[in-house]
This record gives structure tokens, sequence and C-alpha cells, in this order.
């Protein structure tokens, strides 16, 4: 072989290399432009009608698992090494907040801004835009009317009925740990009472709790099926129930409440970030938005052209607490008032 042919060889090995490495590049975009892993912390009817949306809309095959906040918080922060999913869309704004303090999160500034309302860019302002509002909706609870009368029970209307001896065994809350719901309740109680007597409300709660589900709606579901009589929930969550046909009274607690703004983050090294930034515009997009309609998911949405339905809650009319989702959405905060939760409430006897 003289020089000419062996350097010819070289350059012709060295092309097709290129050329594997151009294709198998060209390949891995495409690819990644097809696929997106969905992590949702929304009612499950929602995400599935998310998920056939999108799929149809763009022909961009998604993976979707739904868990509540507090776990998804969790596995994303289990999963920061080796990133697995690409978007987090829906669940409570705290845990959001607290990825994208811890860098779970990535920035980003979607063209759909201008068309939100002022808190859904407020959420993203706190979260150097690693988060954004997508909807809000107000806590309170929800009672069986049926079960209530069947057991003599007076009608609550109060944070502090629900301490009521005589409601013992009726209530049911999901665990602040994986429930973004029940984590806002307990920021909520101890904004609205202070810290000390916020604490004693939890432990004469704790004396009524039948149990703590993992999932935050699981509660005022349980109540509609006749297995609790209250459950603390989210009231849109009540409100899709009662819709629903089921003897379900939705009550904002007389002293005030506080309130969520469901929140959309992209995963920090997410594989598919093309496919995800896509979700995210489309995602905020009105004509999306409204579709939660069909699910009954009563929130107000964050796209100010989104529709409404004459059931959801009036948020303007309730009495809202000034929420503020920059303690309670940091590391420090929520993990702190988890522990103390843990350590003083849940390991009481009932
Ligand atoms: C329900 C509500 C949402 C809320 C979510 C939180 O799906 O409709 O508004 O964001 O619960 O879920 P979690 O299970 O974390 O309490």
């Amino acid at each position: 072989m003289n020089e000419t042919t062996r350097s010819s060889q070289w350059l012709f090995g060295a092309a097709a290399a290129a050329v594997v490495a151009l294709s198998g590049f060209a390949t891995s975009t495409a690819f990644a432009a097809d696929k997106l892993t969905y992590y949702c912390s929304a009612q499950e009817d929602w995400c599935q009608l998310m998920v056939q949306a999108f799929e149809k809309e763009t022909g961009i095959k998604v993976a979707m698992s739904r868990k509540s906040s507090g776990e998804t918080f969790a596995q994303i922060k289990a999963e920061a090494r080796n990133p697995k999913g690409d978007i987090w869309w829906g669940g409570t704004g705290d845990p959001h907040l607290q990825a994208a303090e811890e860098g779970l999160t990535e920035a980003y500034v979607s063209p759909m801004r201008g068309e939100l309302h002022d808190w859904a860019l407020s959420q993203a302002a706190s979260a150097n835009d690693k988060t954004i509002g997508i909807y809000a909706g107000g806590l309170g609870y929800g009672y069986n009317t049926e079960l209530l009368k069947e057991k003599g029970l007076p009608v609550p209307a109060s944070w502090m009925d629900l301490t009521d001896p005589v409601y013992k065994g009726e209530v049911q809350m999901a665990n602040p740990n994986s429930s973004g719901t029940a984590y806002t309740t307990l920021a909520t109680i101890v904004q609205l009472f202070g810290e000390e007597k916020g604490f004693e409300f939890m432990k004469a709660l704790h004396k009524n709790i039948n149990q703590y589900t993992k999932s935050g709606s699981a509660p005022i579901k349980a109540a509609a099926r006749g297995e609790t009589t209250i459950g603390i929930v989210f009231m849109h969550d009540a409100v899709k129930q009662a819709v629903s046909g089921f003897p379900i009274n939705v009550v904002a607690p007389s002293e005030g409440t506080g309130y969520e703004i469901g929140s959309m983050s992209i995963i920090k090294g997410a594989r598919n970030p093309e496919s995800a930034q896509k979700f995210y515009d489309w995602a905020l997009t009105s004509a999306v938005q409204s579709r939660s309609l069909e699910v009954k998911a009563y929130q107000v949405m964050s796209n100010k052209a989104a529709d409404s339905s004459p059931s959801a809650p009036k948020l303007d009319e309730i009495k809202l607490i000034d929420y503020d989702f920059k303690k309670y959405g940091s590391s420090a905060e929520r993990k702190r008032l988890l522990k103390k939760w843990d350590d003083e409430v849940k390991s009481l006897p009932r």
C-alpha cells in the first residue's frame, strides 16, 4: 500500500467516522424531538387528557406518570444525577419552588408569558424563571351531607370547627410529605394562626383524622363514596365531586384560607429539552387550558383568555390569606415544617 492509498484510506475512514457521528447525532436529535417524559401532579384524568391532546397535535410520544407533588419532588431529587423526566406539570407550587432553589429545574422564558395572569408570572419571578404558574385554587374542605345528617353532626364552617371532638374519626386529609394539598394546609394554618397556635391546631385536628392519604384529593373522593364525612382538599376538588352528583358540600373556612399556584417546571438535564419547551409553550395556551373543563378541573387557569366554569369556586369572593410562597416554598422552611409535623403531630396517638 503506497502513501497515497494509505492517506486516502485514512481520509475515507475519517470521513466515514464523521458521517456516522453526524448521522448518530441527527438520529438522536430527531429521536429526542419525538419523545417526552412527563411527570404529572394534577388529577389523573387531566394528565391523561394532556397526553392525548399533545400527542395528537405534535406527534411527540409521551410517557406519563402521575404522582403527588411532594412525591414527584422527591423523585426528581433522587434522579438528579441521571434525570429521567423532561417536564413536571401540575401540583402545588411550593415543591416546584423548592426544586428551583435546589437547582433541579431549568430556567425558561416562554413566548406565552404575555397572556398570563400576574400571579403566574410572580411564581416565575420567585424562582428565577425555573417554574411558572399554570393554575390557582383555594384550599378548603368538603363534607358528605348525607353522612353528616345520618350521624347528627353539626355543619362545620371554619377551620377551628374541624378540631371539635364531635368530629373524632370523621376527618380525612393527605400526608403533607407526599401531598402538596396537605402541605398547603399545614402552611396555611401556620400563616393563619401563627406557628405555635398553628401546631396546636394540627395536633387537635390529628385526633379527629381517620387517615392520612398519599394523594391530596383522595379525602374528598372518599367522602363522595361515604368512607369519611369530611375531606380537607382544594375547593375545586370538592366541587368536582359535587357536580358529578355526589352529596358533597364545599366549605370556604370562615377564618380565611390559603391557596396554591399550581406550577410547571422543565427538569434540569432533561433528555428531550426541545419537546419539554414545546409542551411548556403549548400548555400555557388558552385553548389547552380551556380543555380543563372537560375533566371538571375547576382551578383558575393562568392564561387570561382561558374559559372558566360557572361552577368553579370564585377566588375573589373567598377570604384568601396573603400566602407567602417564597417563604413556604423555600427548601429550608418546607423541610423544617414537614419534620416538625412528623415529629410533633404525626407521631401522636389518635
Ligand atoms: C389535585 C388538585 C390540584 C393540586 C393537586 C395536588 O389534583 O386538583 O389543584 O395541585 O391535587 O396534588 P397532591 O396529591 O400533591 O396534593
